[in-house]
């Protein structure tokens, strides 16, 4: 059988890979029929406990959400971000890493950085662990405002050359987050494994986005997020007319009783 992330390598040059996050069960399954890879981002810091940095998310939240979103998974490649400073040796890396898989069932796991982390990288590759990279914007170092990367020649060069290094240590693809339109067009065309833009450009192999942002559910101003729909309107509709029929004694009507 033809693995899941062989899958995913087979769509470079082919078809678009698209990628989704989830944070728990529903919103999988709902998200899973149209997915390629789902990551359970560490996003959730902010998305769903308003923090400011996404170095406060622990690996317990993260483990408890990806439970939860792996019931709703059946098809698709199932990612799990590893949160701030649990892959800060070679050591923890793995030992968190084997946690990750152990407890959540999901397939691969994402870092984000290159050379700096490259031995650690390295190590859980080799280890068997497999691994997706993360370059441009790395929020778990970013301290204050997100600035897109690839303005000056020196950030073009290093994101490229992390990039290469990334490949060549066998991550399986690699989220290219705000990186300038004309450099993720150089790394998507020179790298043989898929790219995956978020924020940066059409020329990526495939894109992702936060599921809450995308689906109106989370209120965001950044400017790669297209809103696709409009949940948190149709919730409050939902919450509306229930008020309303409880208050006019119209629910529950005998057909909603014992
Ligand atoms: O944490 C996250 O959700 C991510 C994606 C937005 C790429 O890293």
């Amino acid at each position: 059988m033809i693995s899941k992330i062989k899958k995913i390598l087979n769509k470079k040059n082919k078809s678009k890979i698209i990628c989704l996050t989830s944070y728990s069960k529903n919103i999988s399954e709902a998200i899973d029929p149209y997915s390629d890879i789902i990551l359970v981002g560490d996003s959730l810091g902010s998305v769903l406990y308003n923090y400011s940095t996404t170095r406060k998310v622990t690996l317990d939240q993260m483990i408890e959400h990806s439970k939860s979103a792996r019931l709703g998974i059946k098809n698709s490649l199932m990612v799990v971000d590893m949160p701030y400073r649990t892959y800060r040796n070679k050591k923890i890396a793995l030992k968190n890493a084997k946690r990750i898989l152990k407890e959540t069932k999901c397939d691969a796991v994402k870092l984000e950085g290159g050379s700096l982390i490259i031995s650690v990288i390295d190590h859980l590759i080799k280890n068997k662990i497999p691994v997706m990279g993360h370059l441009g914007i790395l929020p778990q170092s970013v301290i204050g405002k997100f600035k897109f990367k690839g303005k000056k020649n020196s950030e073009r060069n290093k994101i490229f050359n992390d990039a290469k290094l990334l490949e060549k240590i066998g991550v399986f693809s690699i989220v290219l987050e705000c990186v300038e339109s004309t450099l993720a067009k150089q790394i998507s065309k020179k790298l043989k494994i898929p790219t995956i833009g978020i924020g940066s450009s059409k020329f990526c192999d495939g894109q992702i986005l936060v599921i809450d942002d995308l689906i109106g559910l989370n209120e965001t101003k950044v400017r790669f997020v297209k809103k696709f729909g409009q949940i948190k309107k149709n919730i409050s509709n939902a919450a509306k007319n229930f008020s309303k029929e409880v208050k006019n004694k119209k629910y529950p009507s005998k057909i909603y009783s014992y």
